[in-house]
């Protein structure tokens, strides 16, 4: 036998001890607080978790680099050591889900409104399979002290660690709380609220460990075992295919049940490997010989060699070539799952399953006959390997037992924004666990961008108080922020509403002088109004007269504004003053005046929308700059009060049709982040925005990103710039209204996002013609 294998066969050997108590039949000695346990006589054991990556729906070349990449990550384990990779899957505990994703009732006369969203937040979350998968490593191995394994594991994770961030995932070391707990969590299905476990505390008052996690008792039978109420039963995989396809793991544990699966893998070193397949292949050709001797000997000189003989020496020196010259290691492996169910019918019920599936594939599962107790611990992530059922494959052909599947995105505290369209889990994104907020929805008309920022909305609006401010140029926003009790500012020439485009508040601008800052946005203004451009004596007029008016005001004088300006110009002894005061008299005394006078609307609610339909082409840009510079004394003025601001700008293209304006909003967006301001830009038109740099910077400078049903030349300059693959780019083709993708920090990930149509929410959000009645009649 190989040495390795046997020394390892050796080490393992232990003495066995009838378990007096459950506790006893958990088998583990010690736990250190950094998440090493002693789990036999000089036997250690360390667990690492990590992430799931986009596997299932990237492309093929994507595909194989990462098959390859996972390859490498195999080979890098440590021959000396035992590796098992696991997969969990927990169901999501029922009351701790509603708990996190409800919005509680405030009675403040919206609640009607919050049972509405909570009824379809239930349909989605028992619709759901409501299974969340964990993925582990954990490596065992002989070390004489803990001293020893510490560092030991200390290198091998830093190993692991590089590894799995080369193939996009991310592994960190669980400590021995969030290891039990995972432990608790099977052991105790149903009770993972109850999970309380503090080392210290524990080690002062003398309790074990093993009293916070082990089930009420475990009976171990035949062929299945009990465990507290729960029935349990391990499987092993007896027989592989030749050929297995490379999401047969992820169908295994696509079952909607309490189960871990775990992979043990015993590397051997290339030398030694080489030597026995020498010797193996040496007694096949030994065989062929002896075999032709007596052929000849009885004088058939013709014979050829059967069929057998021929395919055990081809196998061989294909094994051969495998290790000698295509980097493939000789890996030893058995493959363990556990699956427990309510009942015994039920769980018979679930094996049938896992055994068909699996026959699917051209494997086949065997259950293990009395030796449950030993299957247990080994599908379980402690470290220990009981079962011998070995089989020796290569790198490759266990690199096919591809344990990745699909990214969750399930932040806590995060906010409900869509269905996973692959595991169907619910997605729950907490913006401010990005680098940064921005956030873009783009689309086709009528995908849903404005929808789905509503939705966003209405939960901003009942389950937080964050403040909301929307620019909305098509008038679909008022009836649904006034139904939750905001203000609409209609913003138009001659209209009643006004806002003062020299306010400011303290701490305006980047940090500096704000008067400075304001300075330059007046500046802005004036370029606005020339076509031509500003000359550089216009300039220090302008500049010189802001900051008379802001220092008349400092000394008890009228409050600022763009009339107190011109009076200001027309007080200079310049020509080019008269000029300019001129220029401006349509957006002072003329009919343009809407943000001329000092501001006349509640501009102190806590949701506002800026109502730019009727703006008209004069005084668009001009308004959009007005209202950012609103929204962003707001802002700092929100922030000083440690609140948070929530930013929608609907057709968000309209900024870019000026360059003043998208520049101003660019520079809006870098500051909007350290303000504590989570800004969302909404438009149709990508090509048009990626033609833009500043555009184009904003988009790629943005961690969220819902791309909606897109148009085919759109579709292809977004994969470009955002990395889509073939595969998840079909999301986001004829896709269904409020369907797509979602670019959360690094993930990619396709969802399904339906509301339901017979609500008072549903109407007051639609633009659909025929459904929009409250939007029509303002
Ligand atoms: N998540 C959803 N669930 C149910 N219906 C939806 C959803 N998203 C969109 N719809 C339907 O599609 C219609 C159009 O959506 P929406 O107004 O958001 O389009 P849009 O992408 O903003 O288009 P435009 O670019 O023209 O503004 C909605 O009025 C609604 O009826
Ligand atoms: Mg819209």
């Amino acid at each position: 036998m190989i040495k390795t294998l046997s020394n390892i066969f050796k080490q393992d050997k232990e003495k066995f001890v009838i378990p007096k108590g459950v506790q006893q039949a958990i088998p583990i000695q010690a736990v250190w607080a950094d998440g090493i346990f002693q789990i036999g006589r000089n036997k250690f054991a360390r667990t690492y978790k990590f992430v799931d990556i986009n596997y299932a729906v990237a492309s093929r070349e994507d595909k194989e680099a990462m098959f390859l990449e996972y390859s490498e990550l195999l080979n890098s384990f440590d021959s000396g050591a035992t590796t098992k990779i696991t997969i969990n899957n927990r169901r999501l505990n029922r009351q701790d889900f509603e708990k996190a994703i409800l919005i509680p009732m405030q009675e403040d006369g919206l609640d009607l409104y919050r049972k509405e969203y909570n009824a379809m937040l239930l349909e989605k979350a028992t619709g759901a399979n409501s299974i969340v998968q964990e993925k582990y490593v954990t490596v065992s191995v002989y070390k004489k002290s803990i001293e020893e394994a510490r560092t030991y594991f200390s290198r091998i994770g830093t190993d692991l660690v590089s590894h799995f961030s080369r193939l996009g995932s991310k592994c960190v070391e669980m400590d021995a709380t969030d290891k039990l707990r995972a432990l608790h969590d099977f052991y105790r299905t149903g009770e993972e609220t109850s999970f309380r476990f503090d080392l210290a505390e524990t080690m002062r008052k003398g309790h074990s460990f093993k009293d916070f996690i082990c089930p009420d008792s475990l009976e171990f039978e035949k062929d299945h075992f009990r465990m507290g109420n729960r029935y349990g039963r391990v499987l092993f995989l007896r027989e592989y295919a030749s050929y297995i396809k490379d999401n047969m793991i992820a169908e295994l544990t696509d079952l909607s049940r309490n189960l871990m699966m775990s992979i043990d893998v015993i590397p051997i070193p290339t030398d030694e490997a080489v030597r026995e397949v020498e010797n193996r292949l040496l007694g096949v050709e030994t065989n062929i010989t002896n075999w032709q001797r007596k052929q000849n000997a009885n004088n058939n000189f013709s014979a050829v060699v059967p069929y057998d003989m021929e395919q055990q020496r081809k196998e061989s020196k294909e094994f051969l070539d495998d290790l000698t010259t295509r980097d493939q290691r000789m890996m030893f492996a058995v493959l363990t799952l556990v699956h427990t169910a309510d009942t015994k019918e039920q769980l018979d019920a679930d094996t049938d399953t896992l055994l068909t599936v699996a026959r699917k594939h051209l494997c086949q599962f065997a259950t293990l006959k009395y030796q449950q107790m030993d299957g247990l611990n080994t599908a379980l992530p402690i470290g220990h390997r009981k079962i011998n059922a070995l089989r020796t494959l290569t790198t490759e052909s266990l690199a096919v037992l591809m344990p990745f599947r699909v990214q969750e995105i399930m932040d806590e505290g995060g906010i409900y924004c869509g269905e996973n369209a692959i595991s169907h889990n619910l997605i729950m994104c907490n913006k401010a666990k990005l680098l940064n907020p921005n956030s873009f929805l783009l689309g086709v008309p009528g995908s849903g961008k404005s929808f789905s920022a509503k939705m966003l909305i209405v939960f901003l609006a009942l389950a937080t108080g964050d403040d909301i401010l929307i620019c909305d140029p098509e008038r679909e926003y008022g009836s649904l922020i006034e139904a939750m009790g905001g203000e609409v500012i209609r913003i138009a020439a001659g209209s009643r509403d006004h806002i003062n485009a020299m306010d400011m508040v303290e701490g305006y601008g980047d940090g500096g002088n704000p008067v400075i800052d304001k300075s330059e946005f007046v500046l802005s203004l004036f370029e606005q109004l020339d076509k031509k451009g500003v000359s550089a004596k216009e300039k220090s007029i302008i500049d010189r007269c802001t900051a008379a008016v802001y220092e008349d005001y400092q000394s008890g004088g009228n409050v600022p504004t763009l009339c107190r300006l011109r009076e200001k110009m027309l007080e200079q002894p310049e020509r080019e003053a008269k000029d300019l005061a001129l220029a401006l008299e349509l957006f002072t005394s003329g009919s343009l005046d809407a943000f001329a006078h000092e501001s006349n609307v509640d501009v102190n609610s806590r949701m506002i929308v800026y109502d730019i339909m009727d703006l008209g082409k004069q005084l668009k840009t001009m308004g959009l700059l007005v209202i950012t510079d609103a929204m962003l004394n707001r802002v700092t003025e929100n922030w000083k009060k440690g609140k948070r601001t929530h930013i929608f700008l609907d057709e968000f293209h309209v900024v870019f049709e000026n360059e003043y304006s998208g520049a101003f909003f660019n520079s809006a967006w870098r500051r909007f982040r350290k303000r504590n301001a989570f800004p969302n830009a909404i438009t149709q038109n990508v090509e048009y925005l990626l033609d833009s740099v500043l555009a184009s910077t904003m988009l790629s400078n943005s961690e969220y990103i819902v791309m909606l049903n897109q148009a085919a030349s759109d579709r292809q300059k977004l994969a470009d710039l955002l990395n889509i693959s073939n595969e998840q780019m079909s999301y986001i083709t004829n896709a269904d209204a409020g369907c797509g993708l979602i670019k959360y920090g690094s993930s990619l990930v396709p969802f399904i996002n339906k509301f339901p149509k017979n609500t008072r929410l549903y109407r007051l959000m639609t633009t659909k013609p025929g459904e929009d009645s409250a939007n029509r009649s303002r």
